[in-house]
């Protein structure tokens, strides 16, 4: 089910993209900046976002509704939300590569002639963030549905836009902060913030709701959201370190690069005794790691055994989110598929266990 959903999501994005409909007369005035949005968004990525709409919205509705062009397009504003999210996470992490390819920013500097780091990739890979939340937000408001349910469901998706940027607010003023400064709920808190609430929480709301669910229905599909969210971040953080580039089609130790405060780094900084935590932070917090401070830094993480305690954390949460799955009102059909999400995520966790 999951592929297939996926499926009609990628021919529904590729559709959107091809025509020149909904582009707002961009193509006609810079062909680059809507060359640039097409290349980015047409990548390859596991469209959760989309497809846990799509489930909730099915699971929610009496029986089947038919997949038809409105409702897949709705979908597709979620996968549009977060490629904005990260055109713009790629500028405010300094981030090469992504799905892959260059990030947008390096995209637009290779295209101009300019060299990878130069500034002026950065401000046009801005504005083209943008314009994809503009598309994105057009996406959702097209969508066919009692106005009731159609308000509540654009409230949401706004709102979750809005908490991921004070999410990545957050993550940025965390990195420039010391360790001592940051404590645990800090760092759950910015994964709820930053990747939570976009990725599960929302996606799952918004095709609820515009099914028709209750209250009751809608807060525990949030609350769910949210812990299968942090699990899913702290799976992307030790994905930083236990995987390759070739793997996840973005740079690897870039949350190291960039002092970033994750539950991994966290935890290693408190196992470590005092005498240790001086000569770490005076690695950690260095501006240009050589690659000779990072196998040092990592070294020292893996000592401490904060890979093996992420890896509980985010099964503790994990199997918590499988109990509130199968409470849910979901049709069961439904209701395996998101278990099933849900488990895809643990094999990811496997895969990083056998590496440590
Ligand atoms: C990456 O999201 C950003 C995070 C929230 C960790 P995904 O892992 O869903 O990225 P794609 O869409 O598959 O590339
Ligand atoms: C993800 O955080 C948050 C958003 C994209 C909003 P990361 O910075 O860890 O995501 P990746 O690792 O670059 O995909
Ligand atoms: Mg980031
Ligand atoms: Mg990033
Ligand atoms: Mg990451």
């Amino acid at each position: 089910m999951f592929r297939e959903m996926k499926s009609r999501i990628d021919l529904e994005m590729r559709a959107m993209l091809k025509s020149s409909e909904g582009d707002y007369g961009v193509k006609k005035i810079v062909p680059l900046l809507s060359e640039g949005i097409e290349d980015f968004v047409l990548r390859d990525g596991k469209r959760i976002r989309p497809v846990l709409f799509l489930l909730a919205y099915q699971g929610y509705s009496r029986i089947d509704r038919l997949l038809n062009k409105n409702l897949v397009r709705a979908a597709v504003s979620l996968e549009l939300m977060h490629d904005f999210l990260l055109i713009h996470d790629d500028v405010i992490d300094n981030s090469d590569t992504r799905r892959g390819k260059p990030s947008l920013h390096n995209w637009f500097n290779k295209r101009l002639g300019f060299a990878a780091k130069n500034a002026i990739g950065a401000g046009l890979s801005i504005v083209a963030g943008d314009v994809v939340f503009m598309m994105a937000f057009d996406a959702l408001s097209g969508v066919k549905s009692k106005n009731e349910y159609k308000e509540r469901a654009l409230k949401e998706f706004t709102s979750a836009a809005a908490m991921t940027c004070a999410g990545e607010f957050l993550d940025v003023v965390s990195g420039a902060k010391p360790l001592d400064a940051i404590n645990k709920n800090d760092i759950y808190m910015i994964y709820t913030a930053k990747t939570a609430r976009y990725t599960f929480s929302a996606p799952l709301f918004i095709g609820a709701v515009l099914a028709g669910a209750d209250k009751k229905q809608l807060t525990k599909l949030s609350e769910t959201g949210v812990k299968i969210g942090q699990a899913f971040q702290i799976t992307d953080d030790l994905l930083d370190i236990f995987s390759t580039e070739k793997e996840i089609g973005k740079p690897i130790l870039s949350d190291l690069d960039e002092a970033k405060k994750t539950l991994l780094v966290w935890k290693a900084y408190n196992e470590l005794p005092g005498k240790d935590k001086t000569a770490f932070l005076r690695v950690f917090q260095k501006k240009n790691k050589t690659v000779a401070d990072k196998k040092n830094l990592l070294s020292t993480i893996k000592g401490t055994g904060a890979p093996v305690y992420c890896l509980k954390e985010a099964r503790g949460l994990l199997s918590a989110s499988l109990t509130a799955v199968s409470s849910l009102k979901m049709r069961q059909a439904y209701k395996n598929e998101l278990a099933g999400v849900v488990s895809g995520i643990s094999k990811k966790l496997d895969i990083v266990a056998a590496k440590i």
